[in-house]
């Protein structure tokens, strides 16, 4: 299994590759780009670490040879948010760098499962649809916005508030991934019953979560360790699958939702990427007013990225 990091010497991609470096199965490689110089020191001092995962770092120029045989591709490059600004405050800066970074994609490993974490990720994923689109090469079961910061926040909180182990806790998180796009599906958590206020105020929280991280580091980034704990279960998830397991994960997908061209809710991975993605389930009235409050939002963002490429 190959796995390349784009944006790798920044602070998600840095916790990012270091779980990978410890996690990914034996035999597997380790591809890390960036245009910070820094990038070949990240490399090597990776390479310390006694797994069998071997890591090789790529700088500016080295794009190609990054990307050559990866299996699945991981695109953490980009600008974070300061204090005060929104996910999509971000998309001048970010939009241009996706584009490119998938154009290499398309360009060197079509076949890869493609991973976006670049805010604004309700936007930088269609962007990644049109530049594979107008490449041809586009396979919508392979091209994911990692929204797994969402449900491993859900369920920590979730955890804090009810005195319980998070590892049992599941939390579906569905729609988009920025502010009220974010809609964690409280009322299907099993073994736990919330008031109207706790459920209010919970998903207020998991919506602002991000902020929270943000304006504690006081113009110093935003999620890097939690989003590298993130990226990094997705990615095993990822892996597990193209190796032959189902496994169950929430993302942000093309296709399967009656609500945008482009959703997050449970998926089923596999050896083909998206095998079958999931419905959603019963929810509450709170979740249905918040769904249907949130999708002209969503459905805006969406139309952004397309814009953008065409
Ligand atoms: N999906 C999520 O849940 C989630 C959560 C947190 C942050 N994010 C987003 O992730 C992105 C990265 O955040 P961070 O905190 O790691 O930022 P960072 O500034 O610490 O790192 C970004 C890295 O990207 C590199 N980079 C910039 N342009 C590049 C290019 N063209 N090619 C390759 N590398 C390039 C930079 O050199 C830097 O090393 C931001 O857009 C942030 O908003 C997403």
């Amino acid at each position: 299994m190959k796995v390349a990091v784009l944006g790798a010497a920044g602070g998600i991609g840095q916790a990012l590759s270091l779980l990978l470096k410890t996690q990914l199965p034996a035999g597997s490689e380790l591809s890390l780009y960036d245009v910070a110089p820094v990038v070949p020191g990240v490399a090597v001092d990776l390479s310390h670490i006694p797994t069998d995962v071997k890591v090789q770092g790529f700088g500016k120029d080295d794009l190609a040879s990054a990307l050559v045989g990866s299996d699945i591709v991981l695109i953490p490059a980009g600008v974070p948010r300061k204090p005060g600004m929104d996910r999509s405050d971000l998309f001048n800066m970010n939009a241009g760098i996706v584009k490119n970074l998938v154009e290499g994609i398309a360009d060197n490993c079509p076949d890869a499962c493609i991973g976006i974490i670049t805010n604004p990720v309700n936007t930088t994923v269609p962007i990644a649809r049109e530049v594979l689109k107008q490449r041809g090469c586009y396979n919508k079961n392979k091209l994911f916005g990692v929204t797994t910061l969402d449900v491993i926040r859900s369920e920590a909180f979730v955890a804090e508030l009810r005195g319980l182990n998070p590892a049992n806790v599941t939390v579906p998180v569905i729609g988009g991934h920025s502010g009220t796009t974010i809609l964690p599906l409280l009322s299907q958590v099993e073994g736990v019953s919330f008031t109207d206020e706790e459920i209010k105020a919970l998903t207020h929280r998991i919506q602002n979560a991000g902020t929270e991280v943000v304006e504690a580091k006081a113009g110093g980034g935003s999620a890097t360790l939690s989003m590298g704990q993130a990226a990094a279960r997705f990615c095993l998830s990822l892996v597990k699958a193209l190796e032959g397991q189902s496994v169950v994960e929430c993302t942000y997908v093309d296709g399967g939702s009656e609500h945008a061209e482009f959703f997050a809710q449970p998926v089923r991975l596999g050896k083909g990427g998206v095998e079958e993605v999931l419905p959603y389930g019963e929810i509450s009235a709170f979740e249905k007013q918040c769904m249907n409050d949130m999708l002209e939002g969503l459905k805006g963002d969406i139309q952004k990225g397309i814009d953008f490429v065409s």
